[in-house]
């Protein structure tokens, strides 16, 4: 797996947001929800302001081809002694239950403990298949947060956490 050094890789990790997100959540928002959110969450500009200046940073997963089939992206908690917390975990539905998503995390949890023992929260729909593979994984709901995110859209999540 590679890390992300340039915007060229934002436009992968675009495209393979738009290609996860349909299977992903059609039934569980409408589609003008996912084209809002995913217009603001994976327009260039907003990935490159992520990684800039929210300190986010990028995990891609490729294969054998040099194919991307993958990503993930997580950063510290400020003021929060090595506490994380993952943006984003998506693979290719095509490469899904072959063991990617679990290695993108790994990796993950291998930065994270190169400063010790950490932990890392995340958000996932409350009704999204996800949640038993986070549960799966290890991860425990804390609680459920309802996000206004604008143009009177909400996220319906449970917030999940994991030591590491
Ligand atoms: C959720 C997602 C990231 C998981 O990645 P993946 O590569 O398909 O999962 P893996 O193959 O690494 O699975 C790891 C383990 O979890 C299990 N698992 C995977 N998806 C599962 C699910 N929906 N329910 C229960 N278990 C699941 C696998 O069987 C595997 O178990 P094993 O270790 O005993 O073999 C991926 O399916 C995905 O991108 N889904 C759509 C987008 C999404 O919802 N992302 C999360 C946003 S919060």
């Amino acid at each position: 797996m590679n890390c992300i050094l340039d915007s060229r890789d934002f436009e992968t990790i675009r495209e393979i947001a738009f290609k996860t997100w349909p299977e992903a959540y059609s039934n569980i928002i409408t589609q003008q929800q996912m084209n809002y959110m995913l217009e603001k969450m994976y327009a260039i500009t907003s990935l490159q302001h992520q990684q800039g200046n929210l300190g986010h940073r990028f995990i891609l997963a490729i294969d054998e081809n040099n194919t991307a089939i993958g990503f993930a992206s997580f950063s510290t908690v400020e003021n929060q002694s090595n506490h994380h917390r993952l943006h984003k975990l998506y693979v290719l539905p095509n490469q899904q239950q072959k063991g990617i998503g679990k290695l993108l995390l790994e990796a993950i949890y291998a930065e994270i403990k190169k400063n010790g023992n950490g932990s890392i929260e995340l958000n996932v729909n409350r009704y999204n298949n996800a949640l038993a593979f986070y549960q799966k994984l290890g991860y425990e709901i804390l609680k459920e947060e309802d996000i206004d995110i604008g143009e009177g859209f909400f996220m319906n999540d449970f917030v999940m956490l994991k030591d590491v």
